[in-house]
This record gives structure tokens, C-alpha cells and sequence, in this order.
């Protein structure tokens, strides 16, 4: 579903309380249009590292999808990345962070799932970077690593564009034959690099949840080409495509699934592991910031 109205009801919203807080989006030039970043299952650290952040907690904001998951805070927080840690020279990235999400898993329908990313193009977002916790499947890839979404897999039976289309937005039927940026991509590898972090690239399948994959589904996620799977990103992916957003896409890989030897996988591990995981991912989105 598209939502147009109730979008820029939201946006329209967010931007008053950012006024108020004295950072207006609407003045950054139009190479400074702001990052937009979301943020997944136990990432929610790096708007921390902002300079001069205002946070507007989803709650402040009606009609905009609280999320029901605990690892997940509920705000947009608006800031600035310093060049250089810890000190602002004036050079650093204004960013527009969406600190948790909400799935479908929770109930919530496509167009709720997506409205973080509408609200952020509203707001002048054209570079989305999305990070979430997933589980890796391709036997290379080891737990605690950060793969760079090379491709997707939408198979959570949904899609953000159903109904109706908002001419506004994007056409009809949208190309998605490069979901992912490669200019992006090839920059995050390329400053990973630089940095010595090792970064996979690979297929990332989203699912709709809540309940984790069976041995038989696992074995065929990796048949179908998947590198690793989640609960979250395809629709946003979808959504943001959509409005001809550049999407970058990084998984932070909590867990290993076998299909022939499955163990559980609590929820405690995934966030343990996406919390220590998630320092990296934050220092490598800093070092991206720069350079976008
Ligand atoms: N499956 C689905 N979603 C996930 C997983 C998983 O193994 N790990 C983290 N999110």
C-alpha cells in the first residue's frame, strides 16, 4: 500500500520538532541532502557517535509504527558525523538515522514497515544505508562478520507497492535489476578495506517471520543463492528502490545456520553477537560517511 498522505503527515511533523530542535533538513544543500540510516536488531549505538543529535522518539510522532521488539529503540535522530572522531570541523555528514524498525512478524503491514524510509525521502534522504541482524548460511561466512548485501530475495509473500500507485513516489513497476548501489558497494569494500575489517559480499533473503527457519528451508534458501537470512530490509529495500534511493545494505552475521546440524539460536545471541558485531559496522559507517 501507498500512503502518500499519512507520510507527509509524519514528515511534516518530524521536521517541525527537528526546527525546533535548530536542525533544519530542508537547508542542507543539495549535496548535503542527508544519509538516512537504519538501524536493526542491537545496532542501535552508532547515533550516539553524532554530534549535536536530536532525537524524536516514534512515539512523538503519530501515526508513525512503534516497534514492538525490545533490542530495537524507537527515534529518528538527527546529527552530525564528525570527519574525525570525536571532533566536529564542520566537515562531517549530516545523517538521519532511524534507530529500530518494526516488521511483519509484529503484525504490522508493508506500508507500516515502510514508512521510515518515505518519511526519510519526504525529508530529503537520496542515500540509505540498511544494516539488520541476520543469520549466515553460506558455510564460508563466519559469526561476528559484516556482509555487504551484494543482492536480495523478497520472500516474505509482501510487497510495499500493492494498490494503487503514487506517481510521486516512482513508477509503476519498478526496475529492481540493481537493488543494491555498486558505487556503494565498491566504496564500502574499498574502505573496509582500508580499515582491515573483512567484509563479505553476498545474497541476503528476507523472510517474514517470527519463527526461525527450519533444517528443509535452510538447505533451500542456500539452493535458491542466499548467503544469509532475516526478518526485515527486503520491503524497505523494495520501498526505497521505489523512490529512486541509492541503497547500501550491511548484515551484521549473528549466527550460523547448518541445515544439517541445526541448533537453536536464542534471541540473547543474536543481539550479544550484533552489539560487538555492531562497534564495527559503526566504525565502518562513520568512515563511509565521509566520503558519500
Ligand atoms: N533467521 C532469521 N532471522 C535472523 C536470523 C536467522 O537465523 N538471525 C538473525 N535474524
Amino acid at each position: 500500500m501507498q500512503n502518500p498522505q499519512e507520510v507527509q503527515s509524519v514528515a511534516a511533523e518530524l521536521a517541525r520538532r527537528m526546527a525546533a530542535g535548530r536542525r533544519s533538513l530542508a537547508t542542507t544543500s543539495a549535496k548535503e541532502t542527508p544519509v538516512g540510516v537504519i538501524l536493526g536488531t542491537g545496532l542501535s549505538g552508532l547515533a550516539e557517535k553524532m554530534n549535536d543529535p536530536i532525537a524524536v522518539p516514534y512515539a512523538e510522532l503519530p501515526g508513525f509504527p512503534a516497534s514492538s521488539v525490545a533490542s530495537h529503540a524507537g527515534a529518528f535522530v538527527c546529527g552530525r558525523f564528525p570527519a574525525r572522531c570525536g571532533e566536529d570541523d564542520g566537515q562531517g555528514r549530516t545523517a538521519l538515522i532511524q534507530q529500530g524498525r518494526c516488521h511483519l512478524y509484529e503484525g504490522r503491514n508493508p506500508a507500516e514497515v515502510c514508512m521510515g524510509v518515505r518519511v526519510m525521502a519526504a525529508m530529503g534522504v537520496r542515500t540509505l544505508i540498511v544494516t539488520n541482524a541476520a543469520g549466515a548460511l553460506n558455510p564460508n561466512f563466519d559469526v561476528g562478520s559484516i556482509m555487504c548485501m551484494s543482492d536480495m530475495i523478497n520472500h516474505t509473500g509482501a510487497t510495499p507497492l500493492a494498490g494503487p500507485n503514487c506517481a510521486d513516489w516512482g513508477p509503476r513497476f519498478p526496475d529492481m535489476s540493481e537493488p543494491f548501489d555498486p558505487d556503494l558497494r565498491a566504496l564500502a569494500l574499498e574502505t573496509a578495506c582500508k580499515m582491515g575489517l573483512r567484509l563479505e559480499r553476498g545474497v541476503y533473503i528476507g523472510v517474514h517471520g517470527p519463527e526461525m527457519e527450519t533444517p528443509a528451508e535452510t538447505r533451500l534458501y542456500r539452493q535458491w543463492g542466499a548467503d544469509a537470512v532475516g526478518m526485515s530490509t527486503v520491503l524497505e529495500v523494495i520501498a526505497a528502490r521505489h523512490l529512486g534511493m541509492r541503497v547500501l545494505g550491511l548484515s551484521c552475521l549473528t549466527n550460523k545456520n547448518r541445515p544439517d546440524c541445526m541448533t537453536p539460536t536464542p534471541l540473547e545471541e543474536v543481539i550479544a553477537v550484533a552489539q560487538t558485531t555492531g562497534k564495527q559496522l559503526g566504525r565502518l559507517i562513520r568512515a563511509l560517511m565521509t566520503k558519500l
